[in-house]
């Protein structure tokens, strides 16, 4: 298959990461005899730097002449830190996520074993949890109009849902649920919010479509102490932007880290795959970033493209390194690989397991040997 593929590294760590997953998908073209392609584009606080415009219509341009886009983070402290600045890396994301129509936002939680003890949560509660939470990414309080008194004293942001907004992604949500264990749950605040008493009127209208697919509601303060809880729980979660946003944030303490979190947005010409973590300025340029994430996200480019196989060697290729903790710091306290270690790892175990896995062993033997 030919991809041509838009690479909107960002700012923070966004570049170190996903060089690893270019690499990573470079790889999976060699083993698997695909041709993609890779073009680069500034987006963010670099390119606020660089034009003054965090999506520059260039970056737009390629973005859209492209099959899918790979994004890795954007922010810089500079903003936001700064609450006079005219313009902010956010706002790109948010006009290219408007721009390209991706109203889906796709961000599946599950867990590892090998990682279950690295969640503050007990692993009892977390063993075995496997959710998506289906996130509307172009409507909202997000997308609202917005105002500031002209004293200053005031402000408001509007949060505005179409029926049509609410349609097109309960669809997608209902789908997915009728593929896996057929249950989907609604989070909203519909005891408070219009909106959410529209999105539980057309959903509900929408499940008589879907009779085999089980659908129950939840308000998101208690769906956000569910998930703790009880993870297990939930199959499907279907939300509004703002509610999704904050859930999946905290549902990433399950994985153990938030730099294992992998999404898709997706829409209808277009499609986008980032991580959900932010651009750790922290650790800029240190080699400590889990690449992970944006890793994971590019095995959800392949299955959208519908290379199941591809993306499971890329997946097979993460556990292996989750396992033989192959791992950023974040995972792994006691062996030092950094961002590139991993992202290596990972893309000469996708083209050469056997020879990996052997030249492992014998490190270790060779180890054992000298001991
Ligand atoms: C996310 C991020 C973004 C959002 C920010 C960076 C604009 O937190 O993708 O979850 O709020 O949507
Ligand atoms: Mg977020």
């Amino acid at each position: 298959m030919d991809l041509k593929i838009a690479v909107l590294a960002g700012d923070g760590i966004g570049p170190e990461i996903t060089e690893q997953a270019v690499k990573v998908l470079t790889a999976v073209a060699k083993k698997f005899k695909h041709s993609f392609s890779f073009t680069n584009a500034d987006v963010g606080a670099i390119a606020i730097d660089n034009t003054g415009n965090p999506l520059p219509d260039t970056t737009l341009q390629i973005c859209k002449d492209a099959d899918a886009v790979l994004f890795g983070a954007i922010g810089d402290p500079k903003y936001d830190n700064n609450p006079n600045a005219k313009v902010r890396p956010e706002q790109g994301l948010l006009k290219l996520r408007k721009s390209l129509g991706l109203f889906a936002n796709i961000r599946p939680i599950i867990t590892y074993n090998a990682l279950l003890h690295k969640s503050p949560i007990k692993e009892k509660v977390i063993k075995n949890t496997n959710f998506i939470i289906f996130r509307e990414l172009t409507s909202g309080i997000y997308f609202g109009k917005k105002n500031v008194a002209e004293d200053g004293l005031s402000a408001s942001d509007d949060c505005f849902y179409s029926a049509e907004e609410v349609d097109r992604i309960a669809h997608l949500a209902f789908q997915a649920a009728k593929s896996r264990r057929k249950k989907l749950t609604l989070v909203d605040k519909s005891n408070i919010l219009e909106t959410s008493r529209l999105w539980r009127k057309r959903v509900k209208e929408i499940a008589k479509q879907y009779p085999e697919v089980t659908l129950d509601f939840l308000f998101v303060d208690n769906a956000a102490m569910q998930i703790i809880i009880n993870p297990r729980q939930f199959d499907i979660i279907l939300t509004e932007n703002m509610f999704g946003d904050i859930l999946s944030d905290e549902a990433s303490v399950i994985s153990g880290s938030i730099g294992l979190l992998a999404s898709s947005s997706i829409g209808e010409n277009n499609a986008l795959f980032e991580p959900i973590h932010g651009s750790f300025p922290q650790a800029k340029g240190k080699g400590i970033a889990n690449p992970l994430a944006i890793i994971l996200s590019a095995a959800m480019l392949l299955e959208y493209f519908d290379l199941y196989e591809e993306a499971d060697a890329v997946k097979n290729a993460v556990n292996k390194s989750i396992e033989l903790e192959i791992s950023t710091p974040d995972l792994n306290g006691t062996q030092k690989n950094t961002t590139n270690d991993v992202g290596e790892f990972i893309s000469d175990f996708i083209i050469d397991k056997k020879r990996v896995l052997y030249q492992l062993e014998n490190l270790s033997l060779g180890q054992s040997t000298i001991i």
